[in-house]
């Protein structure tokens, strides 16, 4: 498991495996908008102010990757402990 905090309110969930990230957070009352939640489409896409993604959407460019500013809560997960996410 890896955890995700949330910015604004500094609230800090456990994602479980075989739960994804934005799964965890609807468990706990935030939307954040999922269509394919396959990693494709782009609607879930997300501010992220700190950690490490492991990115395993489709829809990132290999810089956008690289910067490490965005991720895609429906199917990407953590390379480090926590992630922050702007929200
Ligand atoms: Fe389509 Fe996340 S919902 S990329």
């Amino acid at each position: 498991a890896f955890q995700v905090k949330i910015a604004s309110t500094g609230e800090v969930f456990d994602v479980e495996p075989g739960m994804t990230i934005t799964e965890t957070l609807e468990m706990n009352g935030i939307y954040i908008p999922t269509s394919c939640e396959e990693g494709w489409c782009g609607t879930c896409m997300t501010p992220l102010l700190e950690g490490v993604a492991d990115h395993r959407d489709t829809f990132l460019s290999d810089s956008e990757r690289y910067e490490g500013k965005i991720i895609m809560p429906c199917c990407s997960r953590a390379r480090s402990d926590a992630l922050v996410l702007d929200l």
